[in-house]
């Protein structure tokens, strides 16, 4: 299947931060978690000769496409772009060679426009398609779309969609949900679209934004367990960095901003050294909205494996000086 354009968020950026710092380094070693059309994995890999990309998807059209544009560029012998979910990372680099470590790693999370755009794949309410929304469309261990409306309890979809998707007519959703159930499976987009439009009140029904937004947003990160890999991986992802490497995440959510700003906040506290990049996220620039208006929610932000820990103690050094008396 013909992989649509992605236009690459925050990408400039991304590429100076992780750049930064390594004229002195003979081979430099990058990570991308999450490969899609390959905008930051190019962009990186074509920064510097000397530069390698250790690239994963999870959706077989991103890494079909992936792998020809590879070949096309000729970058065969530094980007290796492996098919599997982002959160086995750091075991599978772990057991293929224990001394691996990375000078920077990026995730720009979430989907892709091509997921938006490619109707059959049920991520869209724009096309009428089976509820489906997995991004590894060939694992069938996991709930599609459709399994979740059909069977997950009354409490179960409220949290859904409530806490996934900040919908604030979640209750009249769900209670019209279960009724349209009880005779018949909600199978498409176009079925569960018209049950959730039809719970708003007439004057937003038709606004700028379908109302079907936020429960679609809702299924789509529950179905893909977005939030519950990302916290997984994170700790994984941050013991894999060199010194000065820095780890470097886009969300486009305030759910997942939240897991990324604790769990870095964590590793700051934490007995190994790192340090915030920035205090406050970096968000795209006026030019990037323009050219890419869905770039509006995204943030960044950076993590660096430093090597000593700063003390925060400006006394520190002469309480050391004191226990040595
Ligand atoms: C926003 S797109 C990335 C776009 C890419 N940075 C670019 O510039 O073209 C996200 C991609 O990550 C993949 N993805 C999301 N979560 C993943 C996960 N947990 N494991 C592996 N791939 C994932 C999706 O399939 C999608 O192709």
């Amino acid at each position: 299947m013909a992989y649509k354009k992605h236009y690459s968020v925050l990408n400039k950026e991304v590429v100076d931060i992780l750049m930064e710092d390594s004229e002195q380094l003979q081979n430099i070693k990058f990570a991308d978690m999450t490969f899609g059309a390959g905008g930051h994995t190019f962009a990186l890999a074509e920064s510097a000769k000397n530069v390698s990309v250790y690239s994963v998807d999870q959706d077989p059209d991103a890494l079909k496409n992936g792998k020809e544009n590879i070949n096309e560029l000729g970058l065969s012998e530094r980007v290796f772009l492996h098919d599997m979910n982002f959160e086995q990372f750091p075991e599978f680099i772990r057991s293929s060679d224990s001394e691996m470590k990375f000078n920077g790693i990026v995730a720009d999370l979430g989907v892709s426009s091509h997921h938006f755009d490619e109707g059959d794949r049920g991520f869209s309410f724009r096309f009428d398609a089976p509820l489906d929304m997995r991004m590894d469309v060939d694992n069938d261990e996991l709930e599609t779309a459709a399994d979740i409306v059909n069977n997950y309890s009354k409490e179960d979809l409220e949290k859904i969609f409530f806490t996934y998707g900040e919908e604030k007519f979640t209750h009249r959703i769900v209670k019209s949900i279960l009724e349209h159930r009880e005779s018949a499976p909600i199978e498409t987009t176009k079925q569960l679209e018209k049950i959730i439009i039809d719970c708003y009140p007439k004057k937003l029904q038709f606004g700028k934004i379908n109302p079907a937004t936020k429960c679609f947003q809702a299924l789509r990160i529950k179905v893909n367990k977005e939030l519950d890999v990302l916290e997984n991986v994170i700790p994984g992802l941050l013991e894999l960095l060199e010194i000065n490497g820095r780890l470097a995440i886009i969300t486009f959510h305030s759910l997942e901003d939240r897991i990324v700003k604790n769990l870095f906040k964590d590793a700051v506290q934490s007995d190994v050294p790192y340090e915030l990049y920035n205090k406050k996220p970096i968000l795209p620039s006026h030019g990037e909205l323009e050219e890419n208006p869905r770039s509006r929610s995204a943030k960044l932000r950076v993590i660096t494996k430093i090597n000593e820990k700063k003390s925060k103690n400006k006394y520190a050094q002469f309480s050391k000086i004191g226990e040595n008396r």
